[in-house]
């Protein structure tokens, strides 16, 4: 949450980092701030959207070679124009841009304020400038010994970036637990929470460690030390990101463009890794730690959001077809609760980001207990996929709207090849099933495309529900953490309160709100317990419900009881979340658009969940 730009060299700072703002906006978008130097020090900071800030500093003095940005989700303090980054120390002569959270902030304010320092804003960030502003003027200290010394008297997460008005050549930056890319330019240096910002100027980069500060400058030197002062050699690595990837193209929305590159994303995540004709399957991440993964006892999938919904599937898969138990853990809840965890255990973490605080902690959690941890992650060269022993990258491309979709596709593929893969090797799926099933995989990217056909049906059916408060989903099997998934995606975007439930529960409780004004969406395809589910199709017309029925091509029996269905094709039923879930985004997508929602980036969230 939150995302921080800074730039330094010889160029026009101020264009680099706006355009890096709306690129990171995804992080936070409550409040955005630019710190530019020019001979002096201008800082402009505004409430609301990046947008907001470039009308607001119309006709200002925006010049200056160096400077800072930053786009807010609030954490201390509401959204507002003095909360906004960046900060600046007491005599204005440092400011600072901060993603993260000082835990300690208020014992440090406590004493900052006795000692006379004044305090305008309510966040913890400004505690951090006036405590580094204090101790460089204490002992004058160059700006990277105060800033780190500052840091290792601090509890918390940080990446930050600090300027000095009085040394405007060079910037201070420090990541530990929020993430911190450097670029390295000609004579010129980024540094920004994600990569994207640098992509169309360098493709150079260094992801910063935990407790690393990096000092840039302006002629073109740069050094990189440990908290503890210890000289680091920078690892460059090489980015692989283009331009189109990050910009809407023809769509309307990012998350409409992402919903429609789902049967080319599905398709890079299986490439390489699936060759029917040939009959083979690789997974190179199990590869390399084969002998741990077969003799592992169990799995244990941890993860936050849509992501624990791909996990839920992961469970499925992996007890169906290679037959090995399975535990799902909410991320947050496994950290905080001793849980049982044991050298002979695999900890999959899956996570579009890379960056939730709350995965990365029962990662950490996890591997000091002596698990293999293995990663499904998105984001290249993230937290997650650095300190993994082992993953799978889904290669699903840069995500952007707020709400995840391509990435969740991209998560249930990656868990579908490696469910096939560990069953083959371990003997629980027959060499028939198995050719069938590779057979089946390489038609899910035309399927997709077919499935997006409903597109227009749902968009119509979208304006009869723009006014409801409550909608119910439910699924059975594979279609449960699809009715979990399809009932987050409503709410998240078009804010109406959405349940989703295993489809047999339904009758332990949800049915008592049931009537004629409750829209039920139900997962129905034809495979397993298809019976079972028309049934409870049955009651909840009995109660005069509305239903919305997801089936298979060609389904007629569903048809005549729902009072709405849409098709969807058919398919091997382990590869059945990969297609029902596409109506469920476009439903969501199109019933928040039409209630006037901004679907990119609904309120009160950020896509990067950086904090506990
Ligand atoms: C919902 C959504 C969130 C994320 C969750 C985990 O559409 O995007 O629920 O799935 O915050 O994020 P990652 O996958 O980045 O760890």
């Amino acid at each position: 949450m939150c995302g921080i730009v800074a730039y330094i060299g010889k160029k026009d700072a101020y264009p680099i980092i706006i355009k890096g703002l709306k690129r990171l906006e995804y992080r936070g978008y409550d409040s955005a701030g630019v710190a530019l130097f020019n001979g002096d020090l201008n800082v402009y900071k505004k409430k609301g959207k990046v947008n907001d800030l470039v009308s607001f500093v119309k006709g200002k003095n925006l010049s200056g070679n160096v400077g800072i940005g930053h786009t807010r989700w609030a954490t201390h303090g509401e959204p507002n124009d003095i909360n906004a980054h960046p900060h600046t120390s007491d005599d204005g002569r440092l400011t600072i841009i901060h993603n993260g959270i000082i835990e300690n902030y208020a014992t440090l304010k406590e004493a900052l304020i006795k000692e006379g320092h004044t305090f305008t804003s309510d966040t913890d960030t400004e505690v951090l400038v006036h405590l580094i502003g204090a101790l460089q003027d204490k002992d004058n200290l160059e700006l990277e010994e105060a800033v780190r010394i500052a840091l290792s008297q601090v509890v918390g997460a940080y990446a930050i970036v600090v300027l000095d008005r009085n040394d405007p050549t060079k910037l201070v930056a420090a990541r530990k637990a929020s993430p911190l890319v450097l670029g390295i330019g000609q004579d010129e240096f980024f540094l920004a929470s994600d990569a994207t910002p640098l992509v169309g100027y360098t493709s150079q980069v260094v992801y910063l460690n935990d407790e690393e500060i990096a000092v840039v400058s302006n002629d073109g030197t740069f050094e990189i030390k440990t908290i503890d002062n210890e000289i680091q050699t920078p690892f460059i690595q090489l980015l692989n990101m283009n331009i189109e990837k990050l910009e809407k193209g023809n769509y309307e929305h990012f998350m409409l463009k992402e919903i429609y590159e789902q049967p080319n994303t599905i398709a890079d995540c299986m490439r390489g890794r699936v060759n029917a004709a040939a009959g083979w399957l690789k997974m190179g991440g199990i590869e390399e730690q084969e002998e741990r993964i077969f003799n592992a006892k169990r799995f244990i999938m941890a993860a936050c959001g849509t992501s624990w919904h791909a996990a839920l599937i992961g469970e499925y898969l992996f007890e169906e077809l290679a037959r090995i138990p399975v535990e799902v853990e909410y991320a947050s809840e496994l950290r905080y609760r001793n849980p049982i965890i044991n050298k002979d255990d695999v900890v999959i973490a899956l996570s579009q980001s890379g960056e939730t605080a709350d995965t990365m902690a029962a990662l950490e959690l996890a591997k000091d207990k002596g698990a293999l941890i293995y990663g499904i992650v998105n984001s290249v060269g993230s937290s997650i996929s650095r300190i993994t022993d082992s993953g799978s990258y889904i290669h699903a491309g840069p995500e952007i709207g707020v709400a995840s979709t391509k990435a969740f596709t991209g998560q249930v593929t990656a868990l579908t090849l490696m469910a096939i893969y560990m069953g083959y090797k371990r003997g629980t799926i027959p060499k028939s099933y198995y050719h069938q099933l590779l057979e089946g995989l390489e038609k899910i990217p035309a399927k997709v495309k077919e499935a997006l056909e409903c597109d227009k049906q749902v968009k119509e059916l979208a304006k009869k529900f723009i006014n409801t408060n409550h909608t119910l989903y439910l699924g059975r099997g594979y279609n449960f953490p699809i009715a979990l998934e399809g009932a987050l995606k409503l709410k998240e975007i078009s804010y109406i309160h959405a349940e989703g439930y295993p489809a047999a529960e339904m009758k332990h409780g949800p049915i008592a709100l049931i009537d004629e004004n409750m829209p039920v969406v139900v997962i129905a395809t034809n495979k397993s317990a298809y019976e079972k589910i028309v049934s409870n199709i049955q009651e909840v017309k009995a109660r005069k419900g509305i239903v919305i029925a997801i089936v298979t091509k060609g389904d007629e029996e569903i048809s005549k009881i729902a009072d709405y269905t849409i098709e969807i094709p058919d398919t091997e039923e382990p590869f059945t979340p990969l297609l029902s879930v596409i109506p469920l985004q476009l439903l969501s997508y199109h019933i928040a658009l039409a209630r006037g929602c901004n679907v990119d980036q609904p309120r009160n969230l950020a896509k990067s969940v950086t904090v506990e």
